[in-house]
């Protein structure tokens, strides 16, 4: 995969007019100018962007928005430049949000996707997340399903011992 180039940072005001270019591209009912500027204001979102180039004024080529709930970290938003897709940029903006919720005492992570999104559900899967549930009828604009998603952030490790005592270990 191809990221070469490209750094995650902090959104900042000038990048607000990219990351509407690209949401409006990616979505069927995109997120508004006002609600990105809204997650950029609360101290519970935070709003990270890949830039071209690992410089301030390289062009965005993909973010991600996360909330933080007690343990849980929620997903709200993930988009890659179309023309930029499937060269790990995304793998990026996910690896590094999970990696730092983990790193701050997260242990959950959750997110919603619509149910014929093939493209980011195998994204996920690559990452770990599997479906725990459905909300019928979510997506207001074409009715359809969202499935939630989620994956444990810390996974406990299982000794070999408490394998065997369940009849499970390698015995050999
Ligand atoms: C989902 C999305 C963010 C993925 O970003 P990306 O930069 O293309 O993802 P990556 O290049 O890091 O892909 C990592 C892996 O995910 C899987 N994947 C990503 N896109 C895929 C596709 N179109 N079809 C099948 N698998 C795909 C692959 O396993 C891929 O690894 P590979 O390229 O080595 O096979 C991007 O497709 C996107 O912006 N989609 C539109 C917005 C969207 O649907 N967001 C999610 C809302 S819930």
């Amino acid at each position: 995969m191809e990221t070469d180039g490209c750094e995650i940072g902090d959104c900042e005001e000038g990048d607000i007019d990219q990351i509407i270019a690209i949401e409006r591209d990616a979505f069927p009912t995109p997120w508004s100018e006002n609600i990105f500027r809204g997650e950029i204001a609360s101290p519970l979102s935070r709003l990270r962007v890949a830039r071209e180039g690992g410089d301030r004024r390289g062009a965005v080529l993909g973010y991600a928005v996360t909330w933080r709930v007690a343990d849980e970290i929620h997903l709200h938003n993930i988009a890659v430049r179309r023309d930029r897709r499937r060269q790990g940029i995304g793998s990026r903006l996910l690896g590094e949000a999970m990696g730092r919720s983990r790193s701050e005492g997260a242990r959950w992570m959750t997110l919603e996707v619509r149910r014929t999104n093939d493209a980011a559900q195998r994204f996920y899967q690559k990452f770990g997340f599997s479906c725990r549930g459905v909300r019928p009828g979510y997506y207001t604009d074409t009715g359809e399903d969202a499935l939630i998603l989620w994956t444990d952030l810390c996974p406990v490790p299982v000794a070999e011992s408490a394998l065997r005592a369940i009849g499970e270990g390698d015995d050999g």
